[in-house]
């Protein structure tokens, strides 16, 4: 990709927008908070293509946007506290993690492979209107490289990633110029887990007081915020050929009759992200004694595939 369209907020461009998120495209997008970037998050591949562009040596999990309560429904279980604080400060900068639907459809990677999805409904008319046009639910990151700080205006999303996705929508500068709230209702005790737009109060005065993650509610692996997935069955890395019992699953061009599964023969590093969680996931209810992995290159979405694995190799 050469170039990065800049579209005016007119209905034309609403509709080009939605278009090319239909298509799998990455479009960046203004909401009241900071500007995401954003795919349909019902794509593996589209979502892979967000932790390209943002050059993201991990996989974060990322905040799918809906435009109303309905379509948040759809995605992840509602509990009492969850309906309260939806009704009350929905739309609005507050980014609920809850428990994902039996049913869900978003991209496993959108969850990093968690149990859990983060959604928000934000409240921006441009956005609204965007994620009305599109009719699926939008996974966004706030839209600027990994480790630079998050973009309120169309020129910075085009500073920091120009080049590098389809379209930037330009929305004018946001408002709250800070990204939301992240609070985790997936388990008993209410845990924010990054403060931002809407103060911790708001929350209290439905939830009662809040955990904090990290201090009060012990993190599920090692790390703030890296509640990451891993697979129960023992995983081991640059693995040449599986030993008995294991599942060998290979990258790249690859002629082994051991194979169990691939995570891309092309060698594509963005397929092989689109399908790694899935892949882990089957293999770990597969029944095998272990995961033997094939080398994977260290580079672009290796470095993210590489570093989830390892976390899984080593857990025990
Ligand atoms: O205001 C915002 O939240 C902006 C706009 C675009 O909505 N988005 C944003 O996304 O800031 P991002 O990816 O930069 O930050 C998302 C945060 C990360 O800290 C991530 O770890 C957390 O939300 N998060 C997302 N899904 C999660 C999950 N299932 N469990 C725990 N944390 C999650
Ligand atoms: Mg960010």
């Amino acid at each position: 990709m050469t170039d990065s369209r800049l579209l005016s907020p007119s209905p034309a461009s609403l509709s080009e927008a939605a278009r090319l998120l239909g298509e799998g495209k990455l479009v960046a997008f203004p909401t009241e908070t900071v500007y995401g970037l954003g795919a349909d998050a019902t794509n593996d591949q589209a979502v892979a293509a967000i932790f390209a562009a943002k050059d993201r040596p991990a996989f974060n999990p990322l905040i799918v946007h809906i435009p109303d309560l309905a379509a948040a429904e759809a995605l992840v279980e509602f509990d009492t506290r969850a309906s309260t604080l939806a009704a009350r400060l929905w739309p609005g900068p507050l980014t609920l993690v809850l428990k994902r639907r039996r049913d869900c459809p978003v991209s496993l990677l959108a969850s990093a492979g968690l149990e859990t999805l983060a959604v928000r409904i934000p409240a921006h008319e441009l956005a609204h209107t965007l994620l009305e046009t599109v009719g699926c639910p939008i996974a966004a990151p706030s839209a600027n490289r990994s480790e630079e700080v998050s973009p309120t205006r169309a020129t910075h999303v085009l500073q920091s990633l120009g080049g590098r996705i389809d379209a930037v929508l330009d929305g004018g500068p946001c408002q709250v110029g800070l990204e939301s709230t992240v609070l985790d209702l997936s388990g008993p005790m209410a845990t924010l887990l990054r403060p931002g737009g809407v103060p911790a109060e708001d929350i209290e005065a439905v939830t009662g007081p809040l955990a904090e993650a990290g201090k009060d509610a012990p993190p599920k692996s090692p790390g703030l915020l890296s509640r990451h997935y891993a697979p129960r069955t023992p995983l081991r890395m640059n693995a040449r050929t599986p030993a008995e019992g294991e599942a060998l699953l290979a990258f790249g061009p690859d002629t082994s009759a051991d194979t169990t599964r691939n995570l891309s023969p092309d060698g594509d590093l963005t397929e092989a992200a689109a399908n790694l969680f899935a892949v882990l996931r089957e293999l770990d209810e597969g029944g095998f004694t272990g995961i033997a992995v094939r080398p994977i290159p260290e580079d672009g979405l290796g470095r993210a595939i590489n570093d989830r694995l390892r976390r899984a190799a080593g857990r025990r």
